[in-house]
Parts: C-alpha cells; structure tokens; sequence
C-alpha cells in the first residue's frame, strides 16, 4: 500500500509538472534552466538586493535558481531570512508564481552563515569511518540552512580523492569507493530524511559528476585519463550510490576526461547517468563552465555553441552566472530549431518535478525555529564528536600521549592559533581565509590546549599563517619546557587557489622543525590541512605525530582532548599517507605496484591510526568454503580491546580476487564496522558481503563476477573461499 501511495504521488505530480510545462512560453522554459549569482541581483552599501535587478532576474529572465552568498562572506540568519523573503515575494508575483531554488556550498555545515555548526570537511568525516556521524551532519546541515530559508546544498562531494596534489582532495571521502559510497550516501539520508520538503531537510546535490578529482598534473580543473574501465571502476560507483540514497541533482565535472569536457560528455551525462544509473533529478553546470567549452577548451567556435552542445549532452541547468547570456544564446539555439523544443521539455520538467519534491510549491513554508534549531548546544555535542573521531593518531612511541595535564608545554607553528586552519575552504568565506571572520568564542589548539592545562602553555607564533615565527625565540621558549607541541600544515584554500607545484611542506616550517627538533625536547607533531604534505623527517623525529587534517570549528578542543587523555583517538586514515612527493601508490594497488623493486611503501597506509588502547582481531572465518554464484558470503571476527581503558575501533574487511582475467587489486575495501569496547570486553562481528562486492569491471567492461578463489582479509588473518559456477 504504502509503494502504491508513493506510485500515485509521483504520478500527480507528474500530471502537475506537464500542466504547468503546457501553460509556459519558451523564455519562461528556459529561465528555469538558467542559475545567477547572488551578485547579479545585489544591492550596493546596506541594501542586500537592488530590487529593480532582482524584478529583471525573476520577472524578466524567469531564473529558476540563485546560488552563492553576498560579498563573498557569511550571513546572519536573519539576512538570509530577508533575503530569501525577498526573492520569494517576487516569485510570487510572476506569471506562474514558479518558486526560485536557491543552492549554497553548506559543505561542513552552513558554511556561508554566521555562528553555524561547522563540521570537519569530508576527509576528516572519512577518517571516522562512521556513517552514524556523516547522518547526523546531513541532519544538522541542512536544519541549519533551513533555518534561513535556504535549501538546496551543493554536497557531498563524491569524487573520490586518489591524487593527493589536488587541492580538493579535502572535499572528498578519501581513496576507497566503497568508504566514500557509504559515507556520502549516509549524508543524504541525514540530510533528506524520507521526505525532502520536510520543513528540516533539503536537497543534496552530487559534485562533480564524473573523473573530477586525478587530473594528471594534480592542478584543480586540468585533464584526467581515465579509462571506461576505470571510470566504471572507481569513479561511477560513489555516484551511482548517492543517486540510490535519493540524491536528485548532480553538478558536472569543471574539467575533462580523455579529451572530453564535462559538461560536453554525452556518454556521461546521458547515456550513463540517465540509462544505465537511471538518474532521475536535474544536472547544473559548474561555475561558468559551458562558457569555458568556448573560451577555455576550444571545444565550441563560439559561446553559441558551447550552450548547444552543453544542453544536448545533457545538462539541464547552467550556473552561467554573471549574465543572462546562456538564456538569450538557447532562446535563439530553440527559435532556429538547433535545440529541440523537446529537450528544453526534458530538462524543465526534471527542474520542476525536483521543485515540487522539495516543496517549494506548497503555500507557505513555516520556516524553524532558530533558537531551537540553529547551532544548539546537541549539535556543537556532535561536531565535537565527529572532531575527535575525525583526527589520526599516527605515531606515539613509549606512549609520549596522553600528555599530563601538568606538564609544561611550548605551543608553536602556523597551525597552531588559527581557526581557519582547522576549517579549510568553504567557511564563513569562499576560501575559508579570513581570519577576522571567524567566531570568537571557539578556541584553537593553542587556546584548547591552554584551557586544559594545569600548567603553563607558551605559545610562540604570529596571527596570521604567514607570519615569520621567530625561530629563535621559539627555541629559547623550549629550554623550560617538558614537551613542545609543534603544529604545521597548510593555510587554507578552496579550487585553483589551492594549486602547489609539490607535497612538500613550505622551508620555513622545515626550518623551525629542525630548530625545535635541536633542542631535544619531545615533540608532538600534528598536522592540519586539506592534503597530505611531506613530513616524513619531521614524523621520523618527532615523538607523537597526529594528523588533524580539516577536523572543523571543534577540531581546537578535539585535538587538545586527545593530547590530554580526555578523548582515546580512533581515527583511521581514508587514505594512504605518501612518504615523498612522487611516490604515491594507493591502498588498493595492483600487484604489478608491489613486485619487483616497486611497493607499496607510504609514511602511513590507508587505515592506519592508533589508539591509547590496543585492539586484537581473531577467528576469523565464512560460513562456507565453498559458495555457488550469487550466494552471499557471511564471515564472522572477533574484536578485543586487550588494552586497559576503553576505545572505539573500526575493523576493515578486504576482499581479494586471487586470479581474474584483468588484473586485480591487492586488496579492496568491502565493508567496516566501529565498536566501541572497555578493557578486555571482545565483541564478535558479522559481515555479509554480497555477489557485487565479488565483481569487478570484465574484459568487456561489463560488471563480472569470476568463479577462482578469494582471500579476505582482516587484520593479520586471513582465510579463502572458492565460487563455483
Ligand atoms: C565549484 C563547485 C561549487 C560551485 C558553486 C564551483 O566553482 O567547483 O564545487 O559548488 O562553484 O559555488
């Protein structure tokens, strides 16, 4: 009953949607397609929104969708409230009272508005290998952009991150599809819950559909070659997961895949995502990018055809958007009969139906509590948790941490008084930079380490990440010390700003490094920043390393947690950690990667992280030795914390093919699960791993699944398994 219910739904609102498409005239059809940015409707000093600018975006041009902040800076609650107020009312007066879907980069959090919770960015949530925490931010997230009015969110990022000189790596959920599948899709369900036009949930927008995230050279928006093979492999099943958790739109690939623009790849946006994923929402371009088919790839001969070819390789909305130049380009393209009347049909009606799912028709929308539902003291309580989950103890001989709370510590380095550090790009700001806006009352590592302290805490260091911190002094400060906490990293940045030519860390930070390291106190290492830059010296020296990555506006306190005892970290790193620039292998290597002089050899592998427990996993074993095609495969492990206080731990179970007719990975992530346990308490786990988790991408390119034998491995053991035909 309930399935015929949804079934009769979904049929009225397609009646609906082809009754209103029926009664549009062809510019109205094509405004919807169309997306500005804030700035085109904006006011100048006070003034949030030049009316009359607006009246021309709504009433004129008809946009469908407004994106982006105002001034590049985070809003109050109560401006966002006006503003989508103001954009509301006029919609309401337009012909067809069509609503305006305003989207936003809420990517940790409401990242564009003032006080918000604001989460560790994605490969910290990986690092939790804890999809119950990636639901909660979903949940939290889009309440808290629903609180403004706002609605629709630019994330999860499914790209997965396997080119570490990327400076978006940060936005991804690591190197593992089926890591960054569960965890992305647990945002959506979080963030949609069942009914998207609930008023505490959103829309979810998968980025960037599909090869983003290896350009060759490891600059942002540069070529990636990726096969079919690999394509089906490793980049379509993320996307293919989060269009199953409900997701209904998708953002394009800014860049090109094997010669191929994003946003001109038929096979992709068309044949794959709409026949074979069965992708059903509505695909928006990237920032400006079906002009770029013309200025930047030399793909089009003019920004006529750059919209042509765009729209009919199937992107339904463009961001274009400064301008209204793609709605005057696709109204002459139709008009000329060069764009088919029925594809500008397909595409509004996909934006309509998705307007509709999201409620944005419905008479009014109550809008939540701020004070019941913005940045509570539940939500900071979670933040915190996803923080300390969220950050890798990587090295910590003879038990250098937990720290004593007594103990006399020299705090120093770039990262260790900001809070931008901690949050990256994408907060309060598009780069996430500007330190002025950040909030006051959250604390950094050196305040967070301070506020534990029962002793003296010094810190040496300037207030900005570029700043020249005094060697000097810094190296004179450590004579008193017990113990120097040494925090490096990278300032933050978001895009092509982030582009460096190496992994390696700046000379200045080696420089202090060697200083601090001179003196021969003890150092804690830890690091903060979106990639994993070199340290593999400074690790080898120092006594504790803790890698923070982006761990969010609680990271200060999570962090200080850890070093203090107060939290057991729990970490696990979603990627491989490499030991020199040009040596990046992956977890999940083939064997040809490990033979011979070649191997897998990182400062830290894919999974790695400590505890101040120890954990031991045994008995591993399957129900069966021998399974037919298509039986599900049970296995069962024990987990014992054989240390002596309690602890979280995640148990990762890798398949291996041992002989298929393309080569096939080491070894592949299938499943995980996180236990928490006290001291000699042993849990024992089951898994099912299905027919899929077996298969692979065949000769031809077909998803296979070969009969032969598999090892699966957990921990040090593992066991082997035959599928017959
Ligand atoms: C980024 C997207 C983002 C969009 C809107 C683009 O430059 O690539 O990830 O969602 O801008 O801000």
């Amino acid at each position: 009953m309930v399935g015929c219910s949804v079934r009769n739904q979904e049929a009225s609102r397609q009646a609906n949607v082809q009754d209103l498409l029926a009664s549009m005239t062809l510019e109205e059809k094509i405004g919807q397609m169309t997306q500005i940015d804030f700035s085109v409707i904006a006011g100048q000093g006070d003034k949030l929104i030049d009316q009359a600018k607006l009246l021309d975006a709504i009433l004129t041009h008809h946009v469908g969708s407004i994106l982006n902040t105002p001034n590049n800076k985070a809003q109050s609650v109560e401006d966002w409230r006006k503003i989508i107020h103001t954009i509301n009312t006029v919609s309401e007066k337009s012909r067809l009272k069509i609503p305006v879907l305003y989207g936003i980069d809420a990517i940790h959090g409401a990242s564009y508005t003032k006080n918000a919770t604001l989460f560790p960015q994605a490969i910290n949530m990986a690092a939790t290998f804890n999809p119950e925490l990636s639901v909660k931010e979903g949940e939290i997230t889009a309440q808290e952009i629903r609180v403004s009015g706002l609605q629709w969110n630019f994330s999860p990022v499914m790209d997965i991150g396997r080119q570490p000189l990327w400076p978006r790596l940060w936005e991804t959920y690591g190197e593992d599809v089926h890591l960054a599948s569960v965890l992305g899709s647990a945002y959506i369900k979080g963030y949609q819950g069942d009914d998207i036009s609930a008023p505490n949930k959103g829309l979810t927008c998968l980025k960037h559909y599909v090869g983003y995230s290896v350009p060759n050279n490891g600059k942002d928006r540069t070529p990636a070659w990726i096969s079919e093979r690999m394509l089906r492999e490793y980049f379509l099943p993320s996307f293919e997961a989060g269009i199953k958790a409900g997701s209904p739109t998708v953002m394009v690939n800014s860049g090109e895949v094997d010669g191929i623009p994003g946003h001109a790849n038929y096979h992709y946006l068309t044949t794959i995502l709409r026949g074979e994923l069965g992708f059903k929402g509505f695909a928006v371009s990237d920032w400006e990018d079906i002009k770029r088919l013309y200025v930047r790839d030399k793909l089009a001969s003019s920004p006529k055809e750059a919209v042509k070819i765009a729209v009919m390789a199937g992107v339904d909305m463009s961001m274009v958007p400064f301008d209204y130049s793609f709605y005057d380009l696709l109204i002459e393209l139709v008009k000329k009969g060069e764009v088919p009347m029925a594809r500008i049909d397909e595409a509004v009606s996909r934006i309509l139906t998705v307007k509709d799912q999201a409620g944005l028709f419905k008479a009014s929308s109550l809008l939540l509590s701020a004070e019941l539902s913005f940045a509570t003291q539940e939500s900071t309580d979670t933040n915190l948790q996803a923080a300390r989950e969220s950050i890798v103890l990587a090295k910590n001989d003879q038990h250098m941490l937990p720290l004593k709370k007594d103990a006399k510590v020299l705090v120093t380095g770039p990262t260790a008084n900001l809070l931008s550090v901690l949050n990256g790009g994408w907060t309060l700001s598009w780069q996430g930079d500007n330190d002025s806006l950040q909030p006051k009352d959250k604390l950094t590592v050196y305040g967070a380490l301070q506020k534990k302290s029962t002793s003296k805490v010094t810190y040496v260091g300037g207030t900005h990440f570029n700043d020249k911190i005094d060697i000097r002094k810094a190296v004179e400060a450590a004579k008193d010390q017990d113990v120097i906490v040494l925090c490096l990293g990278e300032k933050p940045y978001t895009e092509t700003m982030g582009n460096i030519p190496s992994l390696n860390i700046d000379q200045s930070q080696v420089e202090l490094a060697n200083a601090l390291f001179a003196t021969g106190k003890p150092v804690v290492l830890v690091t903060l920043g979106g990639r994993p830059r070199i340290i593999t010296e400074q690790a080898d020296k120092a006594s504790a390393v803790l890698l923070g990555f982006l761990p969010g506006m609680e990271g200060g306190v999570a962090i200080a947690d850890i070093i203090y005892g107060d939290y057991n970290p729990n970490g696990k790193l979603p990627i491989s950690y490499p030991r020199n620039t040009n040596d990046i292998v992956l977890y999940d290597h083939k064997p040809i990667e490990n033979f011979d002089t070649n191997s897998y050899n990182p400062l830290y592998p894919f999974g790695h992280g400590l505890s101040y427990s120890q954990f031991e996993t045994s008995g591993l074993k399957t129900d069966k030795q021998q399974y037919k095609m298509g039986e599900a495969i049970n296995l069962s492990v024990k987990v014992a914390n054989t240390g002596s206080i309690k602890g979280k731990e995640t148990v990762l179970v890798y398949i291996n093919d041992m002989a298929a007719t393309v080569t096939r990975p080491n070894r592949q992530l299938k499943a995980f699960k996180k236990v928490e346990l006290s001291p000699k308490q042993i849990e024992n786990l089951s898994f099912t791993l299905v027919p899929d988790d077996l298969s692979f991408i065949g000769v031809d390119l077909e998803r296979v699944v070969e009969p032969g034998d598999f090892k699966i491995m957990v921990g040090s053991e593992t066991v082997q398994f035959t599928v017959t035909e």
